[in-house]
């Protein structure tokens, strides 16, 4: 499949907005300083902080760090549960919420089998998905545009 270019420069922190590439979702989440903050208390809670595992199938190596990301503010991941396959749903309001650890700090929630994964796209231990979310191959054109592939 061809790259996608994506103009960025309308997305508000807080915010995120699905593209299509190679005929999957991928999202691209403006995270706040708070949501970024929030990645410190869950490196404790997730299976794979570092994304050391298979990094050429989940993160490329310039995304090997905490925020899984080239610029810390922007989040790009694929919208695909590392489990079976099923769209993981935004959960991005901190606290308890039905299926939702008390502790919660925002992220993602696969309905199918209830993986969890955190605003890097990081997968909470002990959840049926092994893996964190596909962070793809990616590149900025400038400040405001991403292209993905
Ligand atoms: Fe997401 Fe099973 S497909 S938890």
């Amino acid at each position: 499949g061809a790259p996608v270019e994506v103009d960025i420069s309308s997305l508000a922190p807080g915010e995120m907005v699905t593209v299509e590439w190679r005929g999957k979702p991928v999202w691209i989440l403006r995270r706040t300083p708070e949501m970024l903050a929030s990645l410190k208390k869950t490196d404790g809670q997730v299976a794979d902080p570092g994304s050391e595992r298979n990094p050429d199938e989940f993160t490329p190596s310039y995304c090997i760090n905490e925020a899984r990301a080239i610029k810390p503010e922007f989040l790009v991941a694929i919208g695909i549960c590392t489990h079976l396959g099923c769209s993981p749903s935004t959960k991005f309001t901190p606290g308890p919420q039905p299926s939702l650890p008390d502790d919660w700090n925002g992220g993602f929630f696969c309905p199918c089998h209830g993986s969890t994964f955190d605003l890097a796209g990081r997968v909470f231990k002990n959840k049926p998905a092994p893996d964190n979310l596909v962070v793809p191959r990616h590149m900025y054109l400038s400040d405001t545009r991403i292209v993905i592939g």
